[in-house]
């Protein structure tokens, strides 16, 4: 089927009552192994890309590498926008095609934050994509980017930033870190309260490392999608190592690269089964 505009995707997400993973990708072959997991496991999910990984196929690329495959699928797919920091990445990810988008203003102060989302939920809106935005600083390492800040999510600003930018879909901080260098440690009392709060569902960055039990919890608490990287970008990078180290003359690249898709899909089927079991 043709790519889904990721509201719909969400509503699909509800009415299943499945937990939808956000996978991050970086090229072709993370691509093929994310989306043969999808359809493999039948679950709607998102994948996803930052700017920070946008380089080797750049937005236009990423469009038609996913809209090609998912063509190809019965399980429905949205293509997300990852941590639009800058308004210009927005914008190219909106007009080549993505059919979910994230304006990152967590840098800014509150006001700021809501001046700049507004301003981007008010381009896409033009376009029919949903917007993301987030509330508070989630603190770790994506890449080569370090936030050092742990900003949790305040409950009290949740509603209002929600009505005055009016976003789709809400990233929030409640002790979930990005990377793998650093234990999460997720404050269930505190999703409570913003939850309560929130006129829109909520989103979980950080999902690689958060034990199965409590990935599972979050669907209590309206959370529908959590986002996995690190650990998807791991099975990658260590299965090139593994073929590397068993012959360091190996020129066999179409085999390395196979079992390498072949770990991102296996990694995306147990992150699935653990958000859904
Ligand atoms: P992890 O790398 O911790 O899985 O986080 C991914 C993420 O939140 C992407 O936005």
């Amino acid at each position: 089927m043709p790519l889904v505009n990721g509201k719909l995707l969400v509503n699909f997400i509800q009415e299943q009552q499945v937990m939808g993973g956000a996978f991050n990708t970086t090229n072709l072959e993370t691509t093929v192994g994310i989306l043969d997991a999808i359809e493999e496991t039948k679950i709607p999910s998102f994948i996803q890309i930052a700017p920070s990984n946008i380089e080797l196929a750049g937005y236009e690329g990423i469009v038609e590498m996913v809209e090609r495959k998912a063509k190809q699928m019965d399980t429905p797919v949205a293509l997300h926008l990852d941590h639009g920091k800058k308004m210009e990445d927005f914008k190219a990810a909106v007009r080549a095609g993505f059919t979910s988008v994230m304006i990152d203003g967590a840098e800014f102060d509150f006001e700021e934050n809501i001046r700049y989302t507004k301003e981007a939920v008010d381009f896409a809106k033009a376009y029919g994509v949903p917007v993301e935005a987030e509330l508070g600083a989630i603190k770790g390492k994506e890449d080569d980017h370090v936030n050092e800040a742990d900003c949790k999510t305040d409950p009290k600003q949740v509603k209002e930033f929600v009505e005055r930018t009016g976003c789709d879909l809400l990233a929030v901080s409640v002790g979930n870190v990005h990377g793998m260098d650093e234990e999460p440690c997720i404050d269930f009392d505190l999703l409570a309260e913003i939850e309560k709060e929130s006129p829109v569902p909520l989103v979980i960055h950080g999902g690689s490392g958060i034990a199965s039990e409590q990935l599972q919890k979050m669907k209590d608490y309206n959370v529908v999608k959590i986002n996995v990287a690190s650990e998807l970008r791991q099975s990658y990078i260590q299965s090139i190592g593994h073929a590397y180290d068993e012959n360091h003359q190996e020129a066999n690249l179409i085999a390395v690269l196979t079992s390498a898709k072949n770990s991102v899909q296996k990694k995306t089927i147990e992150k699935i089964k653990e958000l859904n079991d």
